[in-house]
Protein backbone atom coordinates (compact mmCIF):
# COMPACT_ATOMS: atom_id res chain seq x y z
CA UNK A 1 0.00 0.00 0.00
CA UNK A 2 0.84 3.20 -0.24
CA UNK A 3 2.69 3.71 3.20
CA UNK A 4 6.15 4.80 1.84
CA UNK A 5 5.21 7.90 3.10
CA UNK A 6 4.10 6.76 6.85
CA UNK A 7 7.07 4.59 6.54
CA UNK A 8 9.68 7.66 6.30
CA UNK A 9 7.94 9.72 8.80
CA UNK A 10 7.79 7.15 11.17
CA UNK A 11 11.40 6.61 10.41
CA UNK A 12 12.59 10.36 11.14
CA UNK A 13 10.04 10.71 14.39
CA UNK A 14 12.67 7.92 15.95
CA UNK A 15 16.16 9.23 14.26
CA UNK A 16 15.07 12.63 15.87
CA UNK A 17 14.41 11.09 19.07
CA UNK A 18 11.10 11.22 19.49
CA UNK A 19 10.71 8.19 22.20
CA UNK A 20 6.83 8.16 22.35
CA UNK A 21 5.06 8.08 18.91
CA UNK A 22 1.18 8.03 19.24
CA UNK A 23 -0.30 6.75 16.19
CA UNK A 24 -4.27 7.81 15.52
CA UNK A 25 -5.53 4.50 13.45
CA UNK A 26 -8.93 2.42 13.60
CA UNK A 27 -6.14 -0.09 12.16
CA UNK A 28 -4.26 -1.72 14.58
CA UNK A 29 -3.26 -4.39 12.62
CA UNK A 30 -2.65 -2.13 9.57
CA UNK A 31 -0.46 -0.42 11.90
CA UNK A 32 1.36 -2.94 13.57
CA UNK A 33 2.60 -4.43 9.95
CA UNK A 34 3.78 -1.24 9.23
CA UNK A 35 5.92 -0.48 12.49
CA UNK A 36 7.18 -3.93 12.17
CA UNK A 37 8.63 -2.63 8.41
CA UNK A 38 10.44 0.46 10.01
CA UNK A 39 11.89 -1.86 12.60
CA UNK A 40 13.25 -3.78 10.12
CA UNK A 41 14.76 -0.97 7.81
CA UNK A 42 16.23 0.63 10.77
CA UNK A 43 17.70 -2.83 12.10
CA UNK A 44 15.58 -2.29 15.38
CA UNK A 45 14.14 -5.09 17.24
CA UNK A 46 10.53 -5.55 17.56
CA UNK A 47 8.25 -6.14 20.20
CA UNK A 48 4.44 -5.99 20.50
CA UNK A 49 2.44 -5.71 23.88
CA UNK A 50 -1.48 -6.46 24.55
CA UNK A 51 -2.78 -6.83 27.75
CA UNK A 52 -3.73 -10.71 27.13
CA UNK A 53 -0.15 -11.66 26.09
CA UNK A 54 2.25 -9.32 27.71
CA UNK A 55 5.16 -8.36 25.86
CA UNK A 56 5.85 -10.28 22.08
CA UNK A 57 9.31 -10.59 20.36
CA UNK A 58 8.97 -10.71 16.45
CA UNK A 59 11.80 -11.54 14.37
CA UNK A 60 10.73 -11.01 10.45
CA UNK A 61 7.04 -13.16 10.22
CA UNK A 62 8.11 -15.45 13.64
CA UNK A 63 6.88 -15.21 16.69
CA UNK A 64 10.55 -15.62 19.39
CA UNK A 65 8.38 -16.28 22.32
CA UNK A 66 7.37 -13.90 24.87
CA UNK A 67 8.63 -12.27 27.79
CA UNK A 68 8.36 -13.28 31.02
CA UNK A 69 5.70 -12.08 33.48
CA UNK A 70 4.74 -9.24 31.02
CA UNK A 71 1.05 -9.30 31.04
CA UNK A 72 0.99 -6.21 33.50
CA UNK A 73 1.76 -3.34 31.86
CA UNK A 74 3.94 -1.97 34.91
CA UNK A 75 6.22 -4.83 34.82
CA UNK A 76 6.43 -4.81 30.55
CA UNK A 77 7.37 -1.27 31.47
CA UNK A 78 9.48 -1.95 33.89
CA UNK A 79 11.53 -4.95 31.40
CA UNK A 80 11.68 -2.05 28.52
CA UNK A 81 13.50 0.76 30.72
CA UNK A 82 16.06 -1.67 31.82
CA UNK A 83 16.61 -3.44 28.57
CA UNK A 84 19.82 -1.68 26.41
CA UNK A 85 18.07 -3.75 23.62
CA UNK A 86 17.68 -1.66 20.39
CA UNK A 87 14.15 -2.14 19.66
CA UNK A 88 10.61 -0.85 18.27
CA UNK A 89 7.59 -1.60 21.26
CA UNK A 90 4.44 -1.66 20.19
CA UNK A 91 1.79 -1.04 23.04
CA UNK A 92 -1.57 -2.05 21.67
CA UNK A 93 -5.22 -0.95 23.57
CA UNK A 94 -2.69 1.27 26.51
CA UNK A 95 -4.39 4.22 26.34
CA UNK A 96 -7.05 2.87 28.60
CA UNK A 97 -4.52 3.52 31.61
CA UNK A 98 -3.70 6.98 30.87
CA UNK A 99 -5.83 7.85 33.76
CA UNK A 100 -3.53 6.29 36.19
CA UNK A 101 -1.05 8.48 37.00
CA UNK A 102 1.63 6.30 38.09
CA UNK A 103 1.15 4.19 34.87
CA UNK A 104 1.75 7.59 33.25
CA UNK A 105 5.10 8.28 34.96
CA UNK A 106 6.63 4.77 34.31
CA UNK A 107 5.93 5.85 30.43
CA UNK A 108 7.72 9.06 30.88
CA UNK A 109 11.07 6.94 32.90
CA UNK A 110 10.71 4.52 30.27
CA UNK A 111 10.64 7.19 27.43
CA UNK A 112 13.73 8.88 29.20
CA UNK A 113 15.73 5.71 28.10
CA UNK A 114 15.53 6.12 24.74
CA UNK A 115 17.78 8.60 24.73
CA UNK A 116 20.52 6.53 25.51
CA UNK A 117 19.32 3.45 23.17
CA UNK A 118 18.02 3.65 19.81
CA UNK A 119 14.20 2.82 19.50
CA UNK A 120 11.01 3.93 20.50
CA UNK A 121 7.67 3.01 22.18
CA UNK A 122 4.94 3.47 19.62
CA UNK A 123 0.99 3.67 20.91
CA UNK A 124 -1.60 3.20 18.97
CA UNK A 125 -5.26 3.74 19.17
CA UNK A 126 -8.31 6.22 18.34
CA UNK A 127 -8.69 9.56 20.09
CA UNK A 128 -6.04 9.64 22.19
CA UNK A 129 -5.97 11.62 24.73
CA UNK A 130 -2.04 12.38 25.29
CA UNK A 131 -1.20 12.54 28.71
CA UNK A 132 0.47 16.32 29.27
CA UNK A 133 3.51 14.31 31.08
CA UNK A 134 4.46 12.81 27.78
CA UNK A 135 3.95 15.41 25.78
CA UNK A 136 7.38 17.16 25.66
CA UNK A 137 8.68 13.33 25.06
CA UNK A 138 6.11 12.26 22.25
CA UNK A 139 4.97 12.95 18.42
CA UNK A 140 1.54 12.00 16.85
CA UNK A 141 0.79 10.44 13.85
CA UNK A 142 -2.28 9.81 11.89
CA UNK A 143 -3.09 7.11 9.35
CA UNK A 144 -5.55 8.71 7.30
CA UNK A 145 -8.84 7.00 6.25
CA UNK A 146 -8.10 5.28 2.97
CA UNK A 147 -9.17 6.70 -0.17
CA UNK A 148 -10.21 5.58 -3.43
CA UNK A 149 -7.01 5.02 -4.84
CA UNK A 150 -5.85 3.24 -1.62
CA UNK A 151 -8.95 0.70 -2.28
CA UNK A 152 -8.02 0.37 -6.17
CA UNK A 153 -4.48 -0.56 -5.76
CA UNK A 154 -5.74 -3.25 -2.80
CA UNK A 155 -7.80 -4.69 -5.09
CA UNK A 156 -5.67 -4.95 -7.71
CA UNK A 157 -3.38 -6.45 -5.12
CA UNK A 158 -6.04 -9.12 -4.63
CA UNK A 159 -6.86 -10.24 -7.79
CA UNK A 160 -2.73 -11.01 -8.55
CA UNK A 161 -2.97 -12.61 -5.61
CA UNK A 162 -5.96 -15.29 -6.53
CA UNK A 163 -4.98 -15.30 -9.91
CA UNK A 164 -2.09 -17.47 -8.98
CA UNK A 165 -4.13 -19.87 -7.51
CA UNK A 166 -7.57 -19.86 -9.07
CA UNK A 167 -8.84 -18.70 -12.63
CA UNK A 168 -10.92 -15.58 -11.97
CA UNK A 169 -13.18 -14.13 -14.22
CA UNK A 170 -13.44 -9.85 -13.83
CA UNK A 171 -16.93 -9.07 -15.09
CA UNK A 172 -17.20 -4.60 -14.33
CA UNK A 173 -17.28 -2.37 -16.58
CA UNK A 174 -16.11 0.95 -15.74
CA UNK A 175 -18.83 2.47 -14.20
CA UNK A 176 -19.40 0.05 -12.48
CA UNK A 177 -15.76 -0.76 -10.63
CA UNK A 178 -15.75 3.09 -9.85
CA UNK A 179 -19.49 1.93 -7.49
CA UNK A 180 -17.88 -0.71 -6.29
CA UNK A 181 -14.36 0.95 -5.24
CA UNK A 182 -16.57 3.99 -4.04
CA UNK A 183 -18.83 1.68 -2.08
CA UNK A 184 -15.76 0.37 0.25
CA UNK A 185 -15.38 4.01 1.80
CA UNK A 186 -15.71 3.81 5.32
CA UNK A 187 -14.65 0.08 5.27
CA UNK A 188 -10.72 -0.34 6.71
CA UNK A 189 -8.24 -1.84 4.46
CA UNK A 190 -8.91 -4.86 6.31
CA UNK A 191 -12.32 -5.46 6.53
CA UNK A 192 -12.12 -4.11 2.43
CA UNK A 193 -9.61 -6.99 1.67
CA UNK A 194 -11.61 -9.56 3.61
CA UNK A 195 -14.33 -8.71 1.59
CA UNK A 196 -13.06 -8.45 -1.89
CA UNK A 197 -11.51 -11.79 -0.92
CA UNK A 198 -14.60 -13.23 -0.27
CA UNK A 199 -16.67 -12.17 -3.21
CA UNK A 200 -13.75 -13.29 -5.49
CA UNK A 201 -13.74 -16.87 -4.25
CA UNK A 202 -16.69 -17.96 -3.97
CA UNK A 203 -17.84 -17.37 -7.48
CA UNK A 204 -14.24 -17.05 -8.98
CA UNK A 205 -15.43 -13.33 -10.42
CA UNK A 206 -15.98 -9.84 -9.77
CA UNK A 207 -19.55 -9.22 -11.08
CA UNK A 208 -22.16 -6.43 -10.38
CA UNK A 209 -23.77 -8.12 -7.81
CA UNK A 210 -20.95 -7.94 -5.48
CA UNK A 211 -21.38 -4.26 -5.14
CA UNK A 212 -24.15 -5.12 -2.56
CA UNK A 213 -21.92 -7.57 -1.27
CA UNK A 214 -20.14 -4.59 -0.48
CA UNK A 215 -22.73 -2.52 1.00
CA UNK A 216 -23.95 -5.38 2.99
CA UNK A 217 -20.92 -5.54 4.63
CA UNK A 218 -20.87 -1.96 5.63
CA UNK A 219 -24.26 -2.36 6.95
CA UNK A 220 -22.47 -4.72 9.37
CA UNK A 221 -19.73 -2.45 9.77
CA UNK A 222 -21.75 0.56 11.21
CA UNK A 223 -23.89 -1.45 13.11
CA UNK A 224 -21.23 -3.48 14.75
CA UNK A 225 -20.28 -0.18 16.71
CA UNK A 226 -23.43 -0.65 18.18
CA UNK A 227 -24.90 2.97 18.67
CA UNK A 228 -25.84 3.61 14.39
CA UNK A 229 -28.34 1.70 12.93
CA UNK A 230 -28.30 1.14 9.62
CA UNK A 231 -31.80 1.57 7.89
CA UNK A 232 -33.67 0.53 4.56
CA UNK A 233 -35.18 2.81 2.05
CA UNK A 234 -38.86 2.13 2.06
CA UNK A 235 -41.06 5.59 2.94
CA UNK A 236 -41.44 7.44 0.61
CA UNK A 237 -42.48 11.19 0.40
CA UNK A 238 -45.87 10.36 -0.69
CA UNK A 239 -46.51 8.24 2.48
CA UNK A 240 -46.59 11.47 4.33
CA UNK A 241 -49.44 13.42 4.17
CA UNK A 242 -49.51 17.18 5.42
CA UNK A 243 -45.92 19.19 6.80
CA UNK A 244 -45.85 20.89 3.39
CA UNK A 245 -43.69 23.55 4.48
CA UNK A 246 -41.22 21.07 6.21
CA UNK A 247 -41.49 19.69 2.23
CA UNK A 248 -40.96 22.54 0.00
CA UNK A 249 -37.79 23.38 2.29
CA UNK A 250 -36.21 19.85 1.55
CA UNK A 251 -37.33 19.64 -2.07
CA UNK A 252 -35.65 22.72 -2.14
CA UNK A 253 -32.18 21.72 -1.30
CA UNK A 254 -32.36 18.16 -2.98
CA UNK A 255 -30.44 19.81 -5.75
CA UNK A 256 -27.52 20.73 -3.20
CA UNK A 257 -27.87 17.07 -2.08
CA UNK A 258 -27.58 15.45 -5.07
CA UNK A 259 -24.62 17.43 -6.59
CA UNK A 260 -22.81 18.32 -3.81
CA UNK A 261 -19.56 19.42 -5.39
CA UNK A 262 -21.24 21.88 -8.34
CA UNK A 263 -23.06 23.36 -5.30
CA UNK A 264 -20.08 24.04 -3.46
CA UNK A 265 -19.03 25.46 -6.72
CA UNK A 266 -21.88 27.71 -6.72
CA UNK A 267 -20.94 28.62 -3.27
CA UNK A 268 -23.30 26.69 -1.18
CA UNK A 269 -22.46 24.21 1.56
CA UNK A 270 -24.35 20.98 1.95
CA UNK A 271 -26.72 21.72 4.57
CA UNK A 272 -26.60 20.96 7.80
CA UNK A 273 -29.84 19.61 8.97
CA UNK A 274 -33.14 20.56 10.87
CA UNK A 275 -34.48 20.27 13.97
CA UNK A 276 -38.20 18.48 14.19
CA UNK A 277 -39.93 19.56 17.08
CA UNK A 278 -43.64 18.69 17.80
CA UNK A 279 -46.13 17.10 19.20
CA UNK A 280 -45.94 13.33 19.10
CA UNK A 281 -47.37 10.76 16.41
CA UNK A 282 -47.40 13.91 13.93
CA UNK A 283 -44.95 11.98 11.18
CA UNK A 284 -41.07 13.69 12.43
CA UNK A 285 -39.61 9.87 12.31
CA UNK A 286 -41.76 8.86 9.33
CA UNK A 287 -40.11 12.16 7.85
CA UNK A 288 -36.66 11.64 8.99
CA UNK A 289 -37.30 8.21 6.79
CA UNK A 290 -39.06 9.94 3.51
CA UNK A 291 -35.96 12.37 3.43
CA UNK A 292 -33.83 9.66 2.99
CA UNK A 293 -36.06 7.89 0.21
CA UNK A 294 -36.36 11.08 -1.22
CA UNK A 295 -32.53 12.31 -1.32
CA UNK A 296 -31.28 8.61 -2.08
CA UNK A 297 -29.28 8.78 0.73
CA UNK A 298 -28.26 6.16 3.32
CA UNK A 299 -30.25 6.76 6.52
CA UNK A 300 -28.31 6.18 9.77
CA UNK A 301 -30.14 6.17 12.92
CA UNK A 302 -28.51 7.18 16.57
CA UNK A 303 -31.08 6.05 19.55
CA UNK A 304 -29.46 8.58 22.01
CA UNK A 305 -30.42 6.05 25.20
CA UNK A 306 -27.93 3.72 23.46
CA UNK A 307 -25.78 6.21 24.65
CA UNK A 308 -25.95 5.49 27.98
CA UNK A 309 -27.02 1.82 28.39
CA UNK A 310 -24.57 0.37 26.67
CA UNK A 311 -21.40 1.64 27.45
CA UNK A 312 -21.44 3.59 30.55
CA UNK A 313 -18.31 5.26 30.86
CA UNK A 314 -16.93 4.99 27.47
CA UNK A 315 -19.77 6.94 26.46
CA UNK A 316 -17.99 9.89 25.06
CA UNK A 317 -15.51 7.87 22.93
CA UNK A 318 -18.26 5.84 21.77
CA UNK A 319 -20.36 9.12 20.50
CA UNK A 320 -17.12 10.44 18.77
CA UNK A 321 -17.01 7.30 17.08
CA UNK A 322 -20.48 7.02 15.61
CA UNK A 323 -20.31 10.50 14.66
CA UNK A 324 -16.66 9.49 12.80
CA UNK A 325 -18.46 6.31 11.21
CA UNK A 326 -21.54 8.76 9.87
CA UNK A 327 -18.59 11.00 8.20
CA UNK A 328 -17.33 8.01 6.36
CA UNK A 329 -20.23 7.40 5.27
CA UNK A 330 -20.66 10.49 3.79
CA UNK A 331 -23.28 11.77 2.42
CA UNK A 332 -25.62 10.38 4.66
CA UNK A 333 -28.25 11.07 6.65
CA UNK A 334 -28.14 10.80 10.37
CA UNK A 335 -31.06 10.51 12.33
CA UNK A 336 -31.20 11.40 15.72
CA UNK A 337 -34.32 10.33 17.50
CA UNK A 338 -35.68 11.93 20.56
CA UNK A 339 -32.87 13.64 20.75
CA UNK A 340 -33.70 15.32 24.09
CA UNK A 341 -32.76 11.65 25.97
CA UNK A 342 -29.09 12.33 24.95
CA UNK A 343 -29.33 15.65 26.67
CA UNK A 344 -31.70 15.38 29.47
CA UNK A 345 -29.26 15.00 32.35
CA UNK A 346 -27.28 17.74 31.60
CA UNK A 347 -28.29 19.93 34.51
CA UNK A 348 -27.69 17.56 37.35
CA UNK A 349 -28.27 14.11 37.05
CA UNK A 350 -25.94 10.81 38.43
CA UNK A 351 -23.86 11.21 34.79
CA UNK A 352 -24.43 14.69 34.40
CA UNK A 353 -20.68 15.06 33.83
CA UNK A 354 -20.90 12.37 30.97
CA UNK A 355 -23.90 13.77 29.71
CA UNK A 356 -22.23 17.27 29.68
CA UNK A 357 -18.94 16.08 27.74
CA UNK A 358 -21.19 14.39 25.04
CA UNK A 359 -23.33 17.73 24.77
CA UNK A 360 -20.59 20.02 24.53
CA UNK A 361 -18.42 17.34 22.00
CA UNK A 362 -22.04 17.04 19.63
CA UNK A 363 -22.02 20.86 19.61
CA UNK A 364 -18.38 21.66 18.65
CA UNK A 365 -19.48 18.59 15.68
CA UNK A 366 -22.32 20.68 14.59
CA UNK A 367 -20.33 23.36 14.06
CA UNK A 368 -17.59 21.89 12.43
CA UNK A 369 -17.49 18.69 11.22
CA UNK A 370 -16.29 17.03 7.85
CA UNK A 371 -17.93 15.12 5.56
CA UNK A 372 -21.60 15.57 4.31
CA UNK A 373 -23.76 14.33 6.75
CA UNK A 374 -27.45 15.54 6.82
CA UNK A 375 -28.87 15.54 10.14
CA UNK A 376 -32.52 15.16 10.86
CA UNK A 377 -33.33 15.37 14.80
CA UNK A 378 -36.53 15.00 16.57
CA UNK A 379 -37.74 16.03 20.02
CA UNK A 380 -40.63 16.45 21.72
CA UNK A 381 -39.71 17.88 25.14
CA UNK A 382 -38.05 21.40 24.58
CA UNK A 383 -38.38 21.53 28.50
CA UNK A 384 -35.08 19.09 28.45
CA UNK A 385 -33.46 20.25 25.35
CA UNK A 386 -30.65 22.93 26.81
CA UNK A 387 -30.73 26.62 25.39
CA UNK A 388 -27.44 26.52 23.71
CA UNK A 389 -28.89 23.52 21.28
CA UNK A 390 -31.48 25.90 20.18
CA UNK A 391 -29.76 28.16 19.22
CA UNK A 392 -30.00 29.04 15.57
CA UNK A 393 -27.18 28.56 13.70
CA UNK A 394 -26.68 24.72 14.81
CA UNK A 395 -29.51 23.75 12.92
CA UNK A 396 -30.83 24.49 9.06
CA UNK A 397 -34.04 25.08 10.37
CA UNK A 398 -36.23 24.71 13.78
CA UNK A 399 -39.30 23.15 12.31
CA UNK A 400 -42.72 22.39 14.66
CA UNK A 401 -44.80 19.90 13.73
CA UNK A 402 -48.27 20.23 15.00
CA UNK A 403 -51.32 18.56 14.91
CA UNK A 404 -53.10 18.07 11.54
CA UNK A 405 -55.40 20.28 10.22
CA UNK A 406 -58.96 19.36 8.73
CA UNK A 407 -57.31 18.82 4.86
CA UNK A 408 -54.52 16.90 5.92
CA UNK A 409 -56.44 14.71 8.45
CA UNK A 410 -58.39 14.29 5.36
CA UNK A 411 -55.54 13.75 3.45
CA UNK A 412 -53.46 10.84 6.33
CA UNK A 413 -57.12 8.99 6.37
CA UNK A 414 -56.61 8.41 2.69
CA UNK A 415 -52.99 7.68 2.82
CA UNK A 416 -54.03 4.93 5.74
CA UNK A 417 -57.26 3.90 4.21
CA UNK A 418 -55.29 3.26 0.92
CA UNK A 419 -52.26 1.18 2.79
CA UNK A 420 -55.20 -1.52 3.73
CA UNK A 421 -56.50 -1.35 0.13
CA UNK A 422 -59.58 -0.03 0.88
CA UNK A 423 -61.38 2.78 -1.41
CA UNK A 424 -61.40 6.06 0.56
CA UNK A 425 -64.28 7.17 -1.47
CA UNK A 426 -66.50 4.96 -0.24
CA UNK A 427 -66.69 6.43 3.91
CA UNK A 428 -67.99 9.58 4.99
CA UNK A 429 -64.95 11.95 4.83
CA UNK A 430 -66.76 14.76 6.26
CA UNK A 431 -68.29 13.29 9.55
CA UNK A 432 -64.77 11.49 9.80
CA UNK A 433 -62.78 14.52 9.42
CA UNK A 434 -65.04 16.57 11.49
CA UNK A 435 -64.92 14.34 14.46
CA UNK A 436 -61.28 13.60 14.93
CA UNK A 437 -59.98 17.68 15.56
CA UNK A 438 -57.12 17.23 17.78
CA UNK A 439 -56.24 13.73 16.46
CA UNK A 440 -52.96 13.07 15.79
CA UNK A 441 -51.51 10.75 12.34
CA UNK A 442 -50.72 8.36 14.60
CA UNK A 443 -53.66 8.33 16.43
CA UNK A 444 -55.92 8.07 13.24
CA UNK A 445 -54.11 5.33 11.70
CA UNK A 446 -54.57 3.55 14.72
CA UNK A 447 -58.66 4.43 14.43
CA UNK A 448 -58.18 2.61 11.34
CA UNK A 449 -56.47 -0.38 12.52
CA UNK A 450 -58.99 -0.62 15.56
CA UNK A 451 -62.33 -0.60 13.23
CA UNK A 452 -60.47 -3.24 11.43
CA UNK A 453 -59.90 -5.34 14.14
CA UNK A 454 -63.73 -5.31 14.82
CA UNK A 455 -64.57 -5.38 11.72
CA UNK A 456 -63.03 -8.79 11.00
CA UNK A 457 -63.96 -10.05 14.43
CA UNK A 458 -67.56 -9.20 13.58
CA UNK A 459 -67.57 -10.04 9.85
CA UNK A 460 -68.01 -7.08 8.68
CA UNK A 461 -66.58 -4.42 6.22
CA UNK A 462 -64.96 -1.38 7.61
CA UNK A 463 -67.63 1.16 7.18
CA UNK A 464 -67.76 4.91 8.13
CA UNK A 465 -70.06 4.02 11.33
CA UNK A 466 -67.16 1.29 13.06
CA UNK A 467 -64.67 4.18 12.29
CA UNK A 468 -66.67 6.77 13.93
CA UNK A 469 -67.55 4.25 16.69
CA UNK A 470 -63.73 3.87 17.25
CA UNK A 471 -62.91 7.92 17.50
CA UNK A 472 -65.52 8.36 19.92
CA UNK A 473 -64.40 6.30 22.04
CA UNK A 474 -60.38 7.34 21.73
CA UNK A 475 -58.72 10.32 23.41
CA UNK A 476 -56.25 11.74 21.64
CA UNK A 477 -53.19 13.28 23.60
CA UNK A 478 -53.89 17.02 22.49
CA UNK A 479 -56.56 16.28 25.35
CA UNK A 480 -54.84 14.18 28.05
CA UNK A 481 -52.08 15.82 27.56
CA UNK A 482 -53.50 19.44 27.00
CA UNK A 483 -50.93 21.38 29.20
CA UNK A 484 -47.64 20.52 28.17
CA UNK A 485 -48.44 20.57 24.59
CA UNK A 486 -49.83 24.21 25.15
CA UNK A 487 -47.01 25.04 26.65
CA UNK A 488 -44.67 23.32 23.57
CA UNK A 489 -47.17 25.64 20.96
CA UNK A 490 -46.82 28.80 23.11
CA UNK A 491 -42.68 28.05 23.01
CA UNK A 492 -42.47 27.32 19.46
CA UNK A 493 -43.78 30.35 18.21
CA UNK A 494 -41.35 32.85 17.21
CA UNK A 495 -38.91 30.16 17.79
CA UNK A 496 -39.96 27.93 14.64
CA UNK A 497 -41.05 27.75 11.57
CA UNK A 498 -44.12 25.69 11.41
CA UNK A 499 -44.21 22.29 9.67
CA UNK A 500 -47.48 22.87 7.74
N1 LIG B 1 -48.36 13.30 8.28
C1 LIG B 1 -48.57 11.98 8.28
N2 LIG B 1 -48.84 11.34 7.14
C2 LIG B 1 -49.04 10.01 7.13
N3 LIG B 1 -48.97 9.23 8.20
C3 LIG B 1 -48.70 9.81 9.38
C4 LIG B 1 -48.47 11.21 9.48
N4 LIG B 1 -48.21 11.50 10.76
C5 LIG B 1 -48.22 10.33 11.44
N5 LIG B 1 -48.54 9.31 10.62
C6 LIG B 1 -48.67 7.88 11.00
O1 LIG B 1 -48.37 7.77 12.38
C7 LIG B 1 -47.23 6.95 12.60
C8 LIG B 1 -46.40 7.53 13.70
O2 LIG B 1 -45.81 8.73 13.27
P1 LIG B 1 -44.31 9.14 13.62
O3 LIG B 1 -43.65 7.98 14.27
O4 LIG B 1 -43.68 9.69 12.43
O5 LIG B 1 -44.61 10.24 14.67
P2 LIG B 1 -43.61 11.11 15.50
O6 LIG B 1 -43.97 12.53 15.22
O7 LIG B 1 -42.23 10.70 15.23
O8 LIG B 1 -44.05 10.75 16.94
P3 LIG B 1 -43.19 10.58 18.27
O9 LIG B 1 -42.96 11.95 18.76
O10 LIG B 1 -44.11 9.79 19.13
O11 LIG B 1 -41.94 9.87 17.91
C9 LIG B 1 -46.50 6.91 11.29
O12 LIG B 1 -45.81 5.71 11.13
C10 LIG B 1 -47.62 7.05 10.29
O13 LIG B 1 -48.16 5.80 9.99
MG1 LIG C 1 -40.87 9.63 16.44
Amino acid sequence: MKSINMLTEIELLIKSNHSIIFIETAEEERADALIKHVADRMNLGFFIWSASKGLRRIDGQEEKGSVYQTVELALALGHVESSNFPAIYHFQGVTQYFEDVVTVTRLKDCSKTFTDKSGAIIITGLDIKIPDQLKPYSAVIKIPEPNVEQYQELLHHVLRDLQSKMHIEFKLDTEELNKLLNNLKGLTLMEAEKVLTKAIVEDGMLAPKDINRVIDEKIKVVEREGLLEYYPNEEAMDSVADLRGLKEWLAKRKEIILQPDKAREFGLTFPKGVLLLGVPGCGKSLCAKAVAMEWGLPLLKLDPSNLYNKYIGESEKNFKRAMQTAEKLSPVILWIDEIEKAFSSVSGDHDAGVSTRIFGTFLSWLQDRDGDVFIVATANDVQKLPAEFLRKGRFDEIFFVDVPDPESREAIFRIHLEKRGKNADNFDMKSIVEATSGFSGSEIEQVIVSALYTAFSNDLELSSTLLLDEIRVTKPLTVTMRDRIGYLREWAKGRTVSAH
